[in-house]
C-alpha cells in the first residue's frame, strides 16, 4: 500500500480532499436552487454552469498542491496517464436533482494509486456529510466510523441508479421486477456516489449500476471496502477504473445477488 503523497505545501492528502470537497460543496450549496444556465451534454443528460465552477475550483486547488499528479474529471480533464497518482472527480454527482432542486447531490472526490483507489471523499453540502474514505485506515461519516450491514439479500434494501443509456436502464428495470420478490425495495437516489456511500453507512445494504464511470464509483468503492463490505462489476470481476458497471455491498447479500444476476444479460 502507498504511502499517501503530501502536497507542494507540506499539507497532507486527506487535508487536501477535504478542502477540495468543502470548497466544491459551499458552492454547491450557494448555487441551490437558483437561477442558472443548465445545458445538455445528451438525451436526458443535464450540466449545469455549477458543475463547471464546482470543477474548476476541485482542479484548481489539486494541481497548485500536486502538480504532478494526473486528473481524470468528469467534464474538462481526461488524462490518460494509468500509472502512479491520479486524482478521479466528480464535482456535482445528481446534477439532475440539483437541477430540479432535489437536495440529494454531492461532490465526489479519489485519489487513485496505480488505479486503485487509496484516499476518497463524497460529500453532501445540504445534509453536511462528510463520507471519507482512506485505504487500510477505514471509513468514516464526520469521522464516526462506518460499517456495512449484515443483512442477507432477503432483508436488503437495494440503492440502483439508471444512467443515460435507455437501452441499459431498460435491462435494469426489468430486472428490478424479477429481484423484488427475493428482497425488501429498492431506492432511487438520483446520485450514485451518494448510494454508495451509504452502502459503507449501512443505510442500504446493496448498489447495483448498469452503466457508470469511474468518477461515479471510485470513492464508494474505497467506503465500502473500508466498511467491511465487498464491490465487484455486476458479473463478479473485481472493480477497475475501466469497469462501467458495479455490485456492492455486505458481503453475504452481494454474494446471493450476484448468484442472481450474473448470466442476465444487461446490455
Ligand atoms: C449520474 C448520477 C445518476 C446515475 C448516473 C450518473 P451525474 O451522475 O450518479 O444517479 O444514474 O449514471 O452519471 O451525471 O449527476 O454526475
Ligand atoms: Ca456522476
Ligand atoms: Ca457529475
Amino acid at each position: 500500500m502507498p504511502e499517501l503523497p503530501t502536497s507542494a505545501h507540506g499539507a497532507s492528502a486527506a487535508d487536501v480532499i477535504r478542502q477540495c470537497a468543502t470548497a466544491a460543496g459551499a458552492i454547491l450549496l450557494e448555487r441551490f436552487r437558483r437561477p442558472q444556465e443548465i445545458g445538455s451534454k445528451g438525451r436526458n443528460n443535464p450540466v449545469t454552469e455549477t458543475d463547471l465552477l464546482a470543477e474548476k475550483t476541485i482542479i484548481g486547488i489539486i494541481t497548485e498542491s500536486f502538480p504532478d499528479h494526473a486528473i481524470l474529471a468528469e467534464e474538462t480533464r481526461s488524462d490518460t496517464k494509468s500509472q502512479g497518482w491520479m486524482w478521479v472527480l466528480d464535482p456535482l454527482d445528481g446534477t439532475r436533482n440539483f437541477a430540479n432542486g432535489i437536495p440529494m447531490f454531492c461532490t465526489n472526490i479519489a485519489l487513485v494509486h496505480n488505479g486503485v483507489p487509496q484516499l476518497g471523499v463524497t460529500y453532501d453540502p445540504v445534509h453536511g456529510e462528510l463520507f471519507l474514505g482512506i485505504r487500510g485506515g477505514g471509513a468514516t461519516l464526520n469521522d464516526e466510523p462506518l460499517h456495512v450491514s449484515e443483512k442477507r439479500l432477503a432483508q436488503s434494501v437495494i440503492g440502483v441508479d439508471l444512467g443515460y443509456s435507455d437501452e441499459r436502464a431498460a435491462a435494469s428495470l426489468n430486472l428490478l421486477a424479477t429481484l423484488r420478490p427475493v428482497t425488501q425495495t429498492f431506492r432511487v437516489l438520483g446520485s450514485a456516489a451518494l448510494s454508495l456511500a451509504y452502502v459503507a453507512a449501512g443505510r442500504h445494504e446493496l448498489y447495483l449500476h448498469n452503466y457508470l464511470f469511474p468518477w461515479d464509483f471510485a470513492v464508494g468503492q474505497l467506503l465500502i471496502e473500508e466498511a467491511g463490505g465487498v464491490t465487484s462489476d455486476r458479473i463478479g470481476e473485481a472493480l477497475t477504473l475501466e469497469a462501467n458497471s458495479i455490485l456492492a455491498g455486505a458481503i453475504g447479500a452481494h454474494g446471493e445477488l450476484l448468484d442472481l444476476i450474473r448470466d442476465v444479460p444487461l446490455e
